[in-house]
């Protein structure tokens, strides 16, 4: 069966939320069959990141969860960037702040990956605009997986809202919805405008993770889980966030063997720009 943004991310959630009750091999295999494959940025290996052509691209490759970060323009639109600035992802220079949604509008948001990526480059790619969380929801609807980032949330005062505001305009299924953020404060904000949203901790670790019995205990008020670096964390500190109930879905996992090292470690998920790539590694291929 063909698996797609609105049914298996979900059911994979519930899956692991709930725990199988499978035993020896079966359960094994299953667990694997579980993991959250979250398309990063879109299938953001293959095409230009937070674009409908990228998140479409992970659908077809049989990502789960769409990822969204947003950003807000001037004129307070939500919209899926990575960056505060323009720069990097488009033509244009400088804040998003600073722009309204019209003049972000007439930036291409594609031809910057044609000139990183010369081998990936698609001459369909030039000209690729920056999408709405709107036009994300009027695309995919509302039944598919979102996994959205409020990123730099003390630049956007009431990014939160506009969120929520979003989502119930859209309709959009909140069972099917995971809202992350590296700011706790964001993520609160999140649970005290509708404490019915799945959140995720975002963290982010220099040096090699530890989680301690009080961080488990805080995050678990207000988080379904964690996101943290992948390359600083070890076995353990995936048990300690397991055995607390916590999901916990590294960022951002790009190799197959990084992939199989983290399910075996007992990760519920992971961030990949491939999510070809990580469907291989679940299908032991
Ligand atoms: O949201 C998970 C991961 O995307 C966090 O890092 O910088 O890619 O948003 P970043
Ligand atoms: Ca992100």
């Amino acid at each position: 069966m063909k698996k797609s943004f609105k049914t298996m991310g979900a059911l994979a959630l519930s899956l692991s939320i709930m725990g199988t009750g499978l035993a020896g091999a079966h359960a094994s295999e299953k667990k694997q069959d579980d993991i959250l494959n979250v398309a990063h940025r879109g299938a953001s290996g293959y095409a230009p990141e937070h674009t409908i052509t990228s998140y479409k691209m992970g659908e077809k490759l049989h990502g789960d969860y769409i990822e969204i970060d947003l950003q807000m323009t001037k004129d307070g639109k939500l919209i899926a960037m990575h960056d505060e600035t323009l720069d990097r992802t488009t033509n244009g220079t400088g804040q998003v702040k600073d722009h309204t949604l019209a003049e972000i509008k007439t930036l291409d948001a594609g031809s910057w990956f044609n000139e990183k990526y010369p081998e990936k480059a698609n001459p369909d790619y030039k000209g690729l605009q920056v999408p709405t969380l709107e036009e994300i929801f009027q695309t995919f609807g509302k039944n598919a997986n979102y996994y959205i980032e409020t990123k730099s949330p003390e630049v956007y005062p009431g990014m939160e809202q506009k969120l929520e505001d979003m989502v119930n305009e859209y309709h959009i299924n909140k069972d099917k919805l995971l809202v992350q953020s590296f700011s706790s404060a964001s993520l609160k904000k999140m649970q005290g405008i509708d404490p019915s949203l799945k959140l995720v901790q975002l963290l982010s670790y220099k040096t090699p993770a530890v989680l301690s019995d009080a961080e488990v205990q805080d995050i678990k008020k207000y988080a379904i889980g964690i996101g943290p670096n992948s390359n600083m964390i070890d076995k353990a500190y995936v048990q300690k966030a397991v055995q607390n109930g916590l999901q916990i879905h590294p960022y951002t996992v790009n190799e197959k063997a990084e992939m199989q090292k983290l399910i075996d470690w007992g990760v519920t998920g992971m961030f990949t720009n491939y999510p070809d790539l990580l469907n291989e590694v679940k299908k032991g291929k």
